[in-house]
């Protein structure tokens, strides 16, 4: 796609990954279905093309949660971008029936999931970084309800501007590293690893260590341990061991669509509470299998008396020297061990996980309109819209960073479809009422300018 200079758009979305690329479909389904005219949308992807977490597609990795919870099936369960007509389409569907198994690999996933942006190759411009956000005032050719943009190309083209009536904010999680840690070709963090991995001499690699005891954690740990068969490979873990990630049907309502009313509509007691009983479904632990898996490989080596794979348990990692061509990393642990405080490594990976998305960076200035909570945090209506002053009329939606208001499913797989069927409702809702076009705003249901009385 080529989103011309100066052009303004209805919407236009910053990032292309599952949570706009769904949204991109949502509004393609919607105006095929409801309106004459259509909403124009163009959306902003930095990376050159489709890539979803590329650097943790480890082999035979699996997803977390099941394929019906595909781009679109939750909200449009007959939508042509489904998982089932993927399969389809490759002439795998009885195949992958034949597996009886809910959960593809993730590097399935990731094949859906270009193939459904390759559908909808028609709004998305590749190599193209948002950078800045500008509002009324601030830039020559904004009027009170738009917004401009300013992209730049990546792949080293210069810098243009488009208009927007409406802004969906999506630039995912991120990478989080201990204080005073400083990255570089042998220390890394999860998101960089396969990159970092294979641009690596693996025979220098005979010592490695992986941080944490998530589900990052422990597929590196695992990979290390497959790949590097003459390496050492040290896991430090900040608990006693592996915690397993609760996916059991009770637990795993958290994730469903009504859940996100509970949370939203409910008082901060409510929100600490599905914080307190349901983290575990997804930060800091690990599936079963896994763990499993990586039990056994300690067992053997106790068996054959042939030990490679060293946990260090209840030990954090207090700071990291580069020493020559390795790492040297000083440890911190309540333990009284022989073990000294310190490991010389060759390769440290940080599987230390994310931040939650944050829009202020892009917001600048803009942010001066968007008003905050008591606890410094952005007001977010139900409709996932930034809660402006009367100042700026346009529309700022965010897909992630919304955990604050929405829940434990902001930064995940779970709820895009839905969350993203409802950005558009409102969009098109917000524009019919604009435009004053009576018949199709009665027809849309109504979800904007909900917001939780605070
Ligand atoms: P995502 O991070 O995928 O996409 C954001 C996009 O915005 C990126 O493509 C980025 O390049 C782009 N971007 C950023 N800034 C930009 C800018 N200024 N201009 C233009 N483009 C910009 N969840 C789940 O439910 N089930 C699962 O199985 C998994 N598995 C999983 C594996 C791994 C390794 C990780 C790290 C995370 C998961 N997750 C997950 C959670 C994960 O957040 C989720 O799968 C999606 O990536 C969320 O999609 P988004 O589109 O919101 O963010
Ligand atoms: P995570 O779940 O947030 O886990 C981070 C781990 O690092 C935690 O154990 C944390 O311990 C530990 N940690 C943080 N700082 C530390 C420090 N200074 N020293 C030692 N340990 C430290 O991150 P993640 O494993 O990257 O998972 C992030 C998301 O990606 C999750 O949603 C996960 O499900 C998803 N994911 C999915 C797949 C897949 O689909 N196959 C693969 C990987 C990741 P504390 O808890 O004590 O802070």
């Amino acid at each position: 796609m080529s989103a011309r200079e100066n052009d303004t758009y209805d919407v236009v979305g910053i990032g292309f990954g599952p949570s706009n690329l769904s949204l991109a479909i949502s509004l393609e389904e919607h105006h095929a279905n409801v309106l004459t005219d259509p909403i124009t949308a163009a959306f902003f992807e930095r990376q050159p093309s489709f890539g979803w977490h590329r650097n943790m597609l480890l082999p035979s990795a699996t997803m977390q949660i099941s394929f019906l919870k595909d781009l679109v099936t939750f909200r449009n369960p007959v939508s042509r971008f489904g998982f089932v007509p993927f399969l389809h389409a490759q002439g795998r569907l009885a195949q992958f029936v034949n597996r009886k198994e809910f959960f593809p690999t993730r590097q399935e996933f990731h094949q859906y999931l270009e193939w459904a942006a390759a559908g909808m190759s028609n709004v998305v411009s590749y190599n193209s970084a948002v950078t800045a956000i500008r509002g009324p005032r601030e830039h020559a050719h904004t009027s009170a309800d738009s917004l401009r943009l300013e992209i730049r190309d990546t792949a080293g083209g210069g810098s243009r501007w488009v208009g927007a009536r409406n802004v969906v904010i999506s630039t995912g999680l991120e990478p989080r590293m201990p204080d005073g840690v400083v990255r570089d070709e042998r220390v890394w963090h999860s998101s960089e690893f396969l990159d970092k991995f294979g641009r690596a001499d693996h025979g220098e690699l005979k010592s490695v260590a992986v941080v944490g005891a998530g589900q990052s954690a422990a597929e590196i740990t695992k990979f290390f341990y497959e790949k590097l068969p003459h390496a050492q490979v040290h896991a430090i873990l900040p608990s006693y061991g592996y915690s397993v990630a609760d996916d059991t049907p009770f637990a795993n309502q958290v994730f469903d669509a009504d859940a996100v009313d509970d949370y939203y509509f409910g008082d901060e007691p409510v929100r600490d509470t599905f914080w307190r009983y349901h983290r575990n479904t997804n930060y800091g632990v690990v599936d079963d299998a896994d763990i499993r898996h990586l039990y056994q490989i300690a067992y053997d080596e106790d068996l054959t008396g042939v030990k490679r794979l060293h946990f260090r348990n209840l030990t954090k990692v207090q700071s990291v020297v580069r020493d020559g061509r390795g790492a040297r990393v000083l440890l911190k642990s309540p333990h009284h061990t022989a073990e000294p405080p310190l490991l010389d490594v060759d390769a440290i990976v940080f599987a230390t996980g994310y931040d939650t998305m944050d829009p202020t960076r892009l917001l600048g200035d803009l942010d001066r309109y968007c008003l905050r909570d008591e606890s410094g945090r952005h007001r977010v209506t139900r409709d996932y819209r930034l809660v402006t002053t009367p100042e700026l009329t346009c529309g700022i939606y965010l897909q992630g960073g919304t955990e604050h208001t929405h829940g434990l499913t902001s930064s995940l797989l779970s709820n895009i479809a839905v969350r993203s069927g409802e950005i558009a409702d409102s969009i098109v809702q917000r524009r019919a009422e604009r435009d004053l076009v009576p018949a199709a705003a009665g027809v849309l249901s109504s979800l904007e300018a909900v917001e939780k009385p605070i």
